[in-house]
């Protein structure tokens, strides 16, 4: 099988993170080019990673290499920019923003969800707490699930408590298997493998947009003080353009001051 082309755009922070899970592919893809706007960073990535192609711009890129794969490493202000120009991609893999810090919403955030199908959830968010953690917990009526870990998660991250009288229904626990530690190789191990037997990834831009529209609700309900329902972010809204629900304009002046 032909090894797959893959782009990245944009050679900061976030990129040396999916270069090395992409090397751990290297029997199925290949890294044939880059490109940022700072021409002394993307020399020196393509030096590192000797990625052979070195390009001023995304249009640019695409236009000599024909990928398969764009991975935007870029701040979030220009992944959306360099969608129209890649299209005609197989995938496109997005790095996930960290959200700009000038909303406080950020700093420490409670939420209440209610599901279509009646199940509840809370959902707290802090960058105050002394003791870093990600914490998730599943009460089902049988058993409650529990994943507790920081920046990336194995099998031993996760108890299994089964509710009374529901023991013998436990799985072995933790389960037996090969251990695909969590980040960025196991989700290109993923797409890969999705691109290998032509059908969808799991992670897909509809199942995507449900997360962001729940992150949007949330930031919509702290910034209104009300109730937000999933039928309320629709296009006229203005939290589904930006996340404070400022105008473009002020956001702009917003990042530039940062800058
Ligand atoms: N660094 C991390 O650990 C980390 C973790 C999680 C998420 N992220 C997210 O990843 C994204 C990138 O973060 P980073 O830390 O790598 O930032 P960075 O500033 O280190 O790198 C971004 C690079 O993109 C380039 N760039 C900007 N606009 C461009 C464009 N239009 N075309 C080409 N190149 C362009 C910049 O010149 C810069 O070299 C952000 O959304 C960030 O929130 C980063």
């Amino acid at each position: 099988m032909r090894r797959r082309r893959a782009a990245i755009v944009g050679t900061g922070g976030i990129a040396g993170t999916h270069a090395r899970a992409l090397r751990a592919y290297a029997d199925q893809v290949e890294i044939v080019a880059a490109t940022d706007l700072d021409a002394g960073r993307l020399a020196a990535f393509t030096s590192q990673w000797e990625i052979p192609g070195r390009y001023p711009s995304l249009g640019d890129l695409l236009a000599a290499e024909q990928p398969d794969l764009v991975h935007l490493c870029t701040p979030p202000g220009a992944h959306a920019a360099a969608v129209p120009d890649a299209r005609g991609v197989r995938r496109i893999s997005a790095q996930a923003p960290r959200l700009a810090r000038d909303v406080e919403t950020e700093d420490v955030s409670f939420a209440h969800l209610t599901f279509a199908n009646g199940a509840v959830a809370s959902i707290v968010n802090s960058v105050l707490s002394p003791r870093e953690e990600s914490y998730l917990r599943f009460d089902f009526a049988g058993a409650t699930l529990e994943l507790s870990h920081l920046y990336g998660h194995r099998l031993d991250s996760w108890t299994y408590t089964p509710a009374p009288g529901f023991e013998q229904d436990a799985p072995p626990w933790p389960p037996s298997g090969e251990e695909v530690p969590s980040g960025h190789q196991a989700q290109f191990g993923e797409l890969f493998a999705s691109l290998r037997d032509g059908r969808r990834p799991a992670a897909t831009g509809a199942g995507l947009r449900r997360t962001l529209e729940s992150v949007t609700g949330i930031y919509a309900s702290a910034f209104t003080g009300r109730r937000v329902t999933r039928d309320g972010l629709t296009a006229d809204s203005p939290f589904y353009h930006r996340l404070n629900g400022s105008p473009a304009s002020r956001a702009r002046t917003v990042i530039r001051r940062r800058s």
